[in-house]
């Protein structure tokens, strides 16, 4: 999504050869009208997959689930990090590994909210080790419903979530797809050059 890859160009910081910093835009200060645009992108390239409900995890996937949730008409379910002082009963829970982090997360939805009539598309803000969106289809599978598909705001290609996931099957969108972070500098996995070369 060339719009993505031009904010992170001009706004994005490359913080080590592993991390780029986003938060003026993503992951603290959120850009509104790029999140809509990302919404309405997830929404056009899932259509016609009979998406009835989007699953994300707190905090930086629910902005741009949300937008795609306005575009796709359904309802969007976030996982909890944290136990909820009102979310007790019926949860349905993963781990999440966080490699970065070196810690672990349990994850949980409510059973309420995802059945086997649903069809999920997964949203994250990033793809990096795949941890997260393992643990949410892990989460998705427990209650039954199809998970339809992967959506990524960025993935770090260099790094082995996306392979992990399309291992398993499922299919896996991101809007930017980052080749590698080396020299201070945002490399972009270029679609058109893939193209030519296959
Ligand atoms: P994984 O789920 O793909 O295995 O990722 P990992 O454990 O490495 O990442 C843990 C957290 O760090 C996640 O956010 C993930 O989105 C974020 N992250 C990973 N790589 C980058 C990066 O290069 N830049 C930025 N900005 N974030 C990255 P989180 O802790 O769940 O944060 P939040 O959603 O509450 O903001």
């Amino acid at each position: 999504m060339r719009l993505l890859e031009e904010k992170i160009n001009t706004d994005g910081k490359v913080l080590s050869e592993n991390v780029l910093k986003v938060d003026s835009f993503l992951n603290h200060q959120i850009d509104p009208q790029l999140m809509l645009e990302i919404g309405k992108e997830f929404a056009r390239i899932f259509a016609g997959e009979g998406i009835t409900k989007i699953v994300t995890i707190e905090s930086s996937g629910i902005a741009p689930a949300v937008m795609a949730g306005l575009y796709m008409n359904v309802p969007v379910i976030f996982a909890r990090k944290r136990k909820s002082l009102t979310l007790v009963d019926d949860l349905l829970t993963a781990s999440v590994h966080s490699f970065t982090k070196n810690e672990t997360n349990e994850i949980s939805i409510s059973k309420k909210y995802v059945n086997e009539n649903d069809r999920v598309l997964i949203i994250d803000d990033f793809l990096a080790n795949g941890e997260a969106a393992l643990g949410l289809v892990d989460i998705v599978q427990k209650s039954r419903a199809t998970v339809v598909g992967i959506g990524i705001v960025i993935e770090k290609s260099f790094q082995h979530g996306a392979q992990k996931l399309k291992d398993l099957g499922l299919r896996v969108e991101s809007l930017a797809r980052i080749a590698s972070l080396s020299n201070g500098k945002v490399s972009f996995i270029n679609e058109n050059v893939e193209e030519l070369i296959k």
